[in-house]
């Protein structure tokens, strides 16, 4: 049973974890517990009963509330904060009832006065050792409430101030960089106001005891099943309580509920693990594997054109660099940018997606059929957010953009955002989407958004203003979502200027995400382990590109190979020389890429540790098969021995491992620190093999 009441209240569990909360003296939901699953219901603590300690900090403001709102003596941050119609700002929630259906776990309850009603779902996954937490809001009255803040969890850590918060920040180009720093009394926020989820602060967390690592320790952590603004408000009281929210943005947030509507966030979805961070990635990996909608299938080898030919393409050149990469063993072919009405660089044609009838003058087919008849699917890059002035569509709605009317609209790369949250906007974007679809032979799309908001304004709507950041998301999962359901063959990459658009949320939709517009080798092997961190390699789409050309074609090919494999150089200045070795690595690719794309990943050392040296390793699930890859970028020398154990093999089967003599059983191989000799700017891949006997 994963849901068992007891008389302290509820516990939740998973096949190795725990959660337990409850009813105090005093009628509040508190929390109990959060960690290993313990061997009896009984084992699991009571409900906690703070004392009164001083007027300054009452039993309101000690309790660990499961869902706290605006009320009391109490300052801590609060999940729920909503103005009702008289003007009354604080909510005075009692447990009303509960649920259990299965896996999921429903808790009601009720405003003392106002007509607010409050479900908590607690969602249990025990084989992935997670829990989904999310609260819907009804408004049982008949004046509307305004929503301000509507978090999706707190998530309470074991009492104590001695934390330590891992998350990610970053920039274009740079993304998901691992921070590591003490959590102290106060709140530290991370969030993102760019209505996407945004290259600079990931919706991750995790929190340990200040000395875990990649294998042991106990690590709590989580993320957010969203694409818009998200807010992480990690806490620490004056009573050495630590609390993780996550969210919704509240900043510039509203939500008018009218009488009768209900609101319901998006999912928080957190873990317990004993084994340390790569335990928790591993965790995070096995459940977008298996729980979002992803085909089953492995990723295909592709190319695409951007960095060959940025804007410049036609059908001709496009055919070029398509058979040179069919002769390689490219399985997929991706036209980018530059493709549709009017767009010959960035300053015209978003928002026309049809063909140009310049580049294209018989329309895509030809190219397709060009494309399919050398054994490859082909796909498509595009950007339905985005509209250039410039465009036969903006000329026609320019109020369908997100703007203020009394304000300039800012433009980035000289494009507007169409406002999504409008359904005429969306079914516009439906429309041309599905018949650029349902004409060619698309079998991929890159789903792109280059630019952030400014002027977060929608002048014609006329309830609440501040709701157009949820509303402009869940129009773009409606007209992503509508598409995906019509061309259930097409498999699709969120980019956003690179990893812009990285979350749990774009994946219930997505195949794959394009992780940074920085493609260069060294750069991709830091970004690329913050990616893991939340991603498996399935998702991770990675080139081989002419960034950091200094880099020999062997570096870049191992650090795109530890994704999804695809290429983005101008094949067209590559020698015989460079296409045989490119031929070479996609067939060893082709071999080791269920083991990558499917298997346990297991970060040895890390490429963000500056020191030069990195390597991660992959283990199939039947742990038969596993295969590492090591770099070693500039290291002056002489630089110290680069040695690594393997990790993640069966203890008692016996495995070879390349460039190593004999077999040895995994627990051998586990202990015994290998040495890899590296020069500068050096890569190796070695293939472990289970051997019988
Ligand atoms: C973004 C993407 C790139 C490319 C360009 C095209 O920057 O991240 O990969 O598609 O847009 O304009």
């Amino acid at each position: 049973m994963p849901i068992q009441p007891n008389p302290d209240g509820w516990v939740l569990e998973t096949e190795h974890t725990a959660y337990a909360f409850g009813l105090n003296a005093a009628g509040l939901l508190a929390h109990r517990y959060w960690g290993v699953r313990l061997p009896y219901i009984d084992d699991y603590p009571p409900t906690p009963a703070p004392p009164n300690w001083a007027s300054f900090n009452n039993a309101a403001q000690l309790t660990p509330e499961e869902y706290p709102g605006v009320n009391d003596i109490k300052y801590i941050e609060p999940c729920l904060k909503v103005a009702f119609a008289d003007g009354t700002r604080d909510t005075v929630l009692r447990f009303d009832s509960s649920e259990i259906d299965g896996e999921n776990l429903l808790i009601h309850l009720q405003d003392t006065h106002y007509p607010l009603h409050l479900t908590l779902h607690y969602r249990v996954h025990p084989e992935h050792d997670l829990i989904e937490r999310f609260p819907t809001l009804t408004n049982t009255g008949d004046q509307p409430i305004t929503i301000e803040r509507a978090f999706s969890a707190q998530w309470h850590l074991p009492i104590g101030d001695r934390y330590r918060l891992s998350h990610m920040t970053g920039r274009w180009f740079d993304e998901f960089n691992i921070q590591r720093e003490p959590l102290v009394q106060g709140v530290k926020v991370l969030e993102s106001r760019r209505i996407t989820t945004s290259h600079h602060h990931s919706p991750w967390f995790a929190v340990d005891r200040g000395h875990a690592d990649e294998d042991s320790g106990e690590v709590w952590f989580g993320t957010l099943i969203w694409s818009g603004n998200w807010k992480i408000a990690a806490e620490v009281t004056d009573f050495a309580s630590t609390r993780i929210n996550i969210g919704l943005n509240d900043w510039d947030f509203a939500w008018r509920l009218n009488p009768g509507e209900s609101f319901t966030t998006p999912a928080s979805l957190a873990g317990y693990v004993l084994e340390g961070f790569g335990a928790a990635s591993r965790t995070l990996h096995n459940y977008v594997r298996e729980r979002l909608p992803h085909r089953d299938g492995l990723h295909k080898v592709l190319y695409n054109s951007w960095e060959a030919t940025f804007f410049d393409v036609d059908a001709d050149s496009q055919a070029q660099f398509a058979e040179i990469a069919a002769g390689l063993g490219v399985e997929l072919f991706v036209m980018d940018d530059g493709w549709f009405h009017g767009r010959a660089n960035d300053q015209a044609g978003l928002g026309d997606w049809w063909p140009d009838a310049k580049k294209f003058p018989n329309g895509l087919t030809p190219l397709i059929q060009r494309v399919n008849d050398l054994g490859m699917d082909f796909g498509l890059w595009v950007e339905p957010e985005m509209v250039n002035p410039n465009s036969d569509l903006y000329r026609q709605h320019p109020d369908w953009v997100i703007h203020f009317e009394n304000r300039q609209r800012t433009e980035g790369r000289n494009q507007l955002i169409l406002n999504l949250a409008r359904a005429d906007v969306q079914d516009y974007l439906i429309a041309h989407l599905d018949t650029l679809l349902s004409q060619n032979n698309i079998t991929f799309i890159k789903w792109d958004m280059n630019r952030n908001v400014s002027e977060a304004g929608w002048p014609s709507y006329e309830g609440e203003q501040r709701e157009i950041w949820v509303r402009y998301v869940e129009g773009v999962y409606r007209v992503w979502g509508t598409l995906a359901q019509r061309h259930p063959n097409v498999i699709w990459q969120s980019c956003s200027g690179g990893g812009g658009r990285a979350d749990y949320g774009i994946l219930r939709l997505a195949d794959q995400i394009w992780v940074s517009d920085n493609t260069g080798g060294t750069a991709r092997l830091r970004i690329q382990e913050g990616f893991s961190q939340l991603f498996p390699a399935n998702t991770m789409e990675a080139w081989v590109t002419d960034m950091e050309k200094h880099l020999s074609l062997t570096f870049r090919f191992h650090v795109s190979m530890c994704g999804s494999l695809g290429i983005g150089a101008n094949l067209t200045h590559w020698n015989e020389q460079e296409r045989e070795e490119a031929r070479r690595w996609i067939t060893v690719y082709k071999a080791i890429r269920p083991i990558i794309q499917q298997g346990d990943q297991y970060r040895l050392h890390s490429a963000q540790g500056g020191e030069g040296y990195a390597a991660v390793q992959y283990v199939s699930k039947d742990q038969r098969e596993s295969v590492l890859f090591a770099f070693r970028t500039h290291i002056p020398d002489p630089a110290p021995p680069f040695t690594v154990r393997l990790r993640g093999l069966s203890p008692q089967a016996r495995y070879t491992v390349e460039g190593f003599d004999g077999a040895r059983s995994g627990l051998a191989w586990m202990h015994i620190d290998l040495l890899l000799p590296l020069g500068n700017f050096d890569s190796t891949i070695r293939r472990i093999r289970q051997v019988e006997g």
